[in-house]
């Protein structure tokens, strides 16, 4: 199964495709994730990306394309990748679609979480985010066990640098801007599926497994 994750940030993407791949047994591709390891590790693509990430802007989508060409070569892509984060703009959508028409293996289904802009906000200002495995917390919604502390690998939980307000509201417009076209593409193809993603975490992972059941 190829599948595509959209939805505004802060929608549950990451949280959503976390889920998919444990019980799917997909490859999860996120990258935003590849990005931030790319900035931590100081490489020239973190080095790059980090100009445009903290400012809520969207990383030019000729490093994005090789990035994803890139990991889809990884052993683990072989069996299916749930698309965390990309395509974001018409560019990387046809470009995922020519790479995977290569390899015969076209994207299933598209799942576009939809959630109010303002609940959006109050998520991204109290998630935290686990600075070693990269797992997501909210201070209310889903807080760790131990404050501060990730519980899968104890590493210390951190806030996003792109999580404070100023930067969501831009993330926000940029994401209207240049990913919601993606919306329409996808309904083109028949591949377009919209979950109500406004409730917790569990409903919406309910939701979305009766959604794959009947794609699948
Ligand atoms: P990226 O990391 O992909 O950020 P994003 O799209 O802004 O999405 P988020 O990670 O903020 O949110 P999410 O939807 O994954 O929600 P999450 O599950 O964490 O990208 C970061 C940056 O990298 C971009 O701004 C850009 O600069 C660059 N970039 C990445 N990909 C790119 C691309 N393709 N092209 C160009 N640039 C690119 O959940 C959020 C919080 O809410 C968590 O605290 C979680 O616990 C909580 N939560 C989740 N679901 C629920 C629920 N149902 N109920 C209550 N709380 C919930």
């Amino acid at each position: 199964m190829e599948l595509v994750l959209l939805g505004a940030p802060g929608a549950g993407k990451g949280t959503q495709a976390k889920l998919i791949t444990e019980a799917y047994r997909l490859l999860h591709l996120s990258t935003g994730d590849v990005l931030r390891r790319n900035v931590a590790d100081g490489t020239p693509l973190g080095l790059e990306a980090k100009k445009y990430m903290d400012g809520g802007q969207y990383v030019p989508d000729d490093l994005i394309n090789d990035l994803v060409a890139d990991q889809m070569e990884r052993p683990e892509a072989k069996g299916g990748v749930a698309f965390d984060g990309y395509p974001r703009t018409l560019n990387q959508a046809e470009k995922l679609d020519a790479m995977l028409g290569k390899k015969c293996r076209p994207i299933d289904v598209a799942i576009n979480l939809e959630v109010d802009e303002e609940a959006l906000v109050v998520r991204l200002a109290g998630r935290r985010v686990c600075g070693g495995c990269g797992a997501p917390y909210h201070l209310k919604s889903m807080p760790p066990l131990r404050p501060d502390v990730c519980d899968a690998c104890g590493s210390p939980l951190i806030q996003r640098p792109d999580d404070r307000e100023e930067t969501i509201r831009t993330r926000m417009e940029v994401y209207r801007r240049q990913t919601e076209p993606l919306l329409d593409y996808y309904a083109k193809q028949r591949k377009l599926r919209t979950v109500d993603a406004s409730e917790g975490i569990e409903k919406t992972f309910e939701r979305v497994q009766a959604l794959l059941g009947e794609a699948g």
